[in-house]
């Protein structure tokens, strides 16, 4: 394992991003803190919800065309970003083991517990894979990507969507130039959609994505000493048409004020505040392009669903 992040340096950008954010004239905390244990199980959970589309919707599409990725790129090295989407890595491994030219597998993941089960997983299913995980964070430590040559780099699960456009330039421009040119991304993005198909996948009936909404509250209430009490925040989920992505919010109920400890922060909120905790980025082909293009990547080859629900780019380097 190549460790270019420590917990030290977790606890150091959530408390950053805390401050910043619970002070901001519009609240906000961002998605990335979801993720700890109890939020990887409820994600885990809201991707077999019969709302939740993109995740059955990106398997389907990276089913059909793993074969034909892995005989167009020819693979040397598959790097992910972000990885957690185990079963879909699965599926680019097998087709480029099958294609004879994969000799390592490059899991990134700010998660470095995560990370060290699913290698060990992977070593043992994978014998004569050459397995590295990298503990890093994708919005910096690409320039440390392990070199090679004749790189895949993917990054699934539409999680670029969680980036606003101005990241998500950033985000690519230092993703190509931690490449080669002729190497390849290969992007999977969820598509803009009816507004009725959108908005339930991100208010599930069950509410499950509610709970994974709060779980937030609870991560800045162990880390950092906050008494958030999640029961008094209300999940909100709208769809924004102007900007195509989903925001996810958290309502304030009743007028409060909520003491951060750990930052000597009292924060208040007004009753019916609301805080911006995700923006889920919906995307079309011709913009994605686009901002593919800008950052010095060529769109080469594209796969969707018989719905067009979901997007899988296979974009180079050039
Ligand atoms: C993991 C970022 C792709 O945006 O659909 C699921 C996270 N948030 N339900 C998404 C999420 C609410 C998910 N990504």
């Amino acid at each position: 394992m190549i460790k270019l992040l420590d917990d030290s340096d977790l606890d150091r950008s959530l408390r950053a991003d805390v401050q910043a954010g619970l002070t901001a004239p519009v609240k906000t905390l961002p998605p990335k803190w979801f993720y700890d244990n109890r939020g990887s199980e409820l994600f885990e959970e809201i991707t077999r919800l019969p709302e939740y589309y993109p995740t059955r919707t990106e398997r389907a599409v990276l089913a059909e065309a793993a074969p034909e990725i892995a005989r167009i790129t020819d693979a040397k090295t598959l790097v992910e970003l972000g990885s957690g989407s185990s079963e879909k890595t699965r599926l680019l491994l097998d087709a480029m083991l099958a294609r004879g030219t994969l000799g390592s597998f490059v899991p990134l993941d700010v998660s470095a517990t995560f990370l060290s089960s699913s290698v060990e997983t992977l070593i043992a299913e994978y014998p004569g894979l050459g397995v590295t995980g990298v503990v890093g964070d994708f919005a910096q430590h690409l320039g440390h990507l392990p070199d090679g040559d004749d790189r895949v780099v993917a990054f699934l699960g539409g999680t670029i969507g969680n980036l606003v456009p101005d990241e998500r330039a950033a985000f690519l421009t230092s993703l190509r130039q931690a490449l080669h040119p002729g190497e390849w991304l290969l992007l999977g993005a969820d598509l803009v959609k009816d507004p009725a198909v959108l908005v339930p996948a991100y208010d599930d009936a069950a509410g499950v994505t509610a709970a994974f909404n709060r779980n937030v509250l609870h991560v800045v209430n162990r880390a950092l000493g906050g008494d958030f009490d999640p029961s008094l925040f209300e999940h909100v989920a709208l769809w924004d048409p102007q900007r195509e992505w989903i925001e996810m919010r958290l309502r304030s109920t009743v007028a409060q004020r909520v003491r951060i400890a750990g930052l000597d922060l009292t924060v208040p909120f007004a009753e019916g505040e609301e805080m911006r905790t995700e923006i889920s980025a919906k995307f079309r082909r011709a913009g994605l392009a686009s901002e593919l293009g800008a950052a010095g990547f060529e769109l080469r080859h594209w796969w969707t669903d018989p719905r067009s629900w979901f997007g899988v780019t296979l974009a180079q380097a050039v």
